[in-house]
């Protein structure tokens, strides 16, 4: 065959490609701007995370909720943002025992890592939100963010209309639900980035995906201790490291201001000083430990698990009775397969609109 009838094939073949190429460029952009998003990061083997009908996952609605997330102009006095408390290198809580938040309000609580909250049905120790738009609201309007509308502070209204007049913000509003800011809208976009914040990308979620070398030999050992005879899975179950339920293990049950945690949303007896199990993603990086922070190191944190909590008589004496006995070895163990369920970050601070 010559040269001269090659020609025309190749050329062709060339158009085709550009012309593809132009389709999946045009195709991801448009289907970044209006559609759904089946696909997100998921923890493995686990049932899907549950997107609410009227909140559906869309690339540009994720990257808008996680600018609002990095933002302070979103508090009433434009001190915080969510992430000031929610830090990467803290494993996404704040290193303390409690929160400062807006106005210089003190929180008496640790906050939490954020760590697969999309997979959650109840937020905070004490589960009072039942979703993560409520959450979002709730931190928002309340002692958090201050955007209270009381006392001379701004509502989750005038924050609208002042990020509104931001020019990259007011766009954005309008390419991800049609309208101009407003705070149910603000609360979709923040709930629809906290969706990504999935603890994937970690040796535990690739051990628990199969991958036999991901924890170290160490860590393995102290996984069988974890599930075995320390019987922290009866508690800190499956992928999430957490059954979602609410338990009595002693903490800061002698506090003078006692938090009666899960009791004050349900006012069950059986849930005084009852509090959510916190997953153990990133543990390593979060101390204090506890929902008072009460425990300074990890080690801390694990005897007195291992001690079977701390008596009173509410205690979840079911799980947590008799204490467990470890050699000095199976201890070490048990801290380093904690040491090693940190996770990679893969979220970059967002430029934020001017
Ligand atoms: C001033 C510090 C601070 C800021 C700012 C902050 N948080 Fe938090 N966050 C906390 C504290 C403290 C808790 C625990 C409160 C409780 O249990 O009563 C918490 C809990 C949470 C939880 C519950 C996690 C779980 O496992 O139940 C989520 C989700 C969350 N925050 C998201 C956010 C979002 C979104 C924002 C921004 C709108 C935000 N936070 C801003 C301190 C903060
Ligand atoms: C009865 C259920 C239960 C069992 C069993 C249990 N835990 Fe927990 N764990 C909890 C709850 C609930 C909390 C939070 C309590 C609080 O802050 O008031 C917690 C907190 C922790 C924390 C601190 C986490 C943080 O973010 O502050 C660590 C670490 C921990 N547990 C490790 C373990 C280990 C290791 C075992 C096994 C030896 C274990 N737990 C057994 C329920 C349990």
């Amino acid at each position: 065959m010559s040269g001269d009838s090659k020609r025309p094939r190749l050329n062709l073949t060339l158009a085709l490609t550009v012309l593809l190429l132009m389709m999946a460029y045009l195709n991801e952009w448009v289907f970044s701007m209006t559609e759904v998003q089946t696909s997100w990061p998921e923890m493995p083997r686990y049932e899907a995370m549950k997107i609410p009908t009227d909140n559906p996952m869309t690339i540009a609605k994720v990257e808008l909720g996680k600018q609002l997330f990095h933002d302070r102009r979103l508090s009433g006095d434009e001190s915080r943002g969510c992430f000031i408390c929610h830090l990467k290198p803290r494993g996404l809580t704040n290193g303390r025992a409690d929160a400062v938040g807006a106005y210089k309000v003190r929180i008496s609580r640790s906050p939490p890592t954020l760590w697969n909250i999309g997979y959650y049905s109840e937020f905070y120790w004490d589960g009072r939100s039942r979703s993560l738009e409520a959450q979002v609201k709730d931190a928002w309007s309340g002692r958090i963010l201050g955007a209270s509308g009381k006392d001379g502070h701004p509502s989750m209204e005038d924050i609208c209309r002042k990020l509104e007049a931001i020019e990259g913000y007011g766009k954005q509003f309008q390419e991800v639900f049609g309208e101009a800011c407003t705070p149910d809208n603000v609360a979709k976009a923040i709930a629809a980035f906290g969706r990504t914040i999935v603890a994937n990308n970690s040796a535990w979620a690739r051990s628990w995906a199969g991958d036999e070398s991901a924890l170290s030999e160490k860590a393995q050992r102290g996984w069988e201790i974890f599930r075995g005879r320390g019987r922290c899975t009866n508690c800190h179950d499956g992928v999430l490291l957490t059954d979602q339920q609410y338990h009595n293990i002693g903490i800061g049950m002698d506090a003078e201001n006692l938090d009666l945690g899960r009791y004050n949303v349900t006012k069950n007896e059986e849930h005084r000083g009852a509090f959510k199990t916190p997953t153990l993603l990133d543990i390593s990086k979060s101390a204090p430990y506890f929902h008072d922070g009460s425990a300074a190191k990890l080690e801390d944190a694990v005897d007195t698990m291992l001690a079977g909590g701390i008596d009173n008589p509410w205690l979840d004496r079911a799980n947590l009775r008799p204490p467990v006995k470890l050699s000095k070895r199976e201890r070490q163990d048990l801290l380093t397969f904690l040491r090693e369920l940190t996770v990679e970050y893969a979220v970059t601070p967002p430029r934020l609109p001017k």
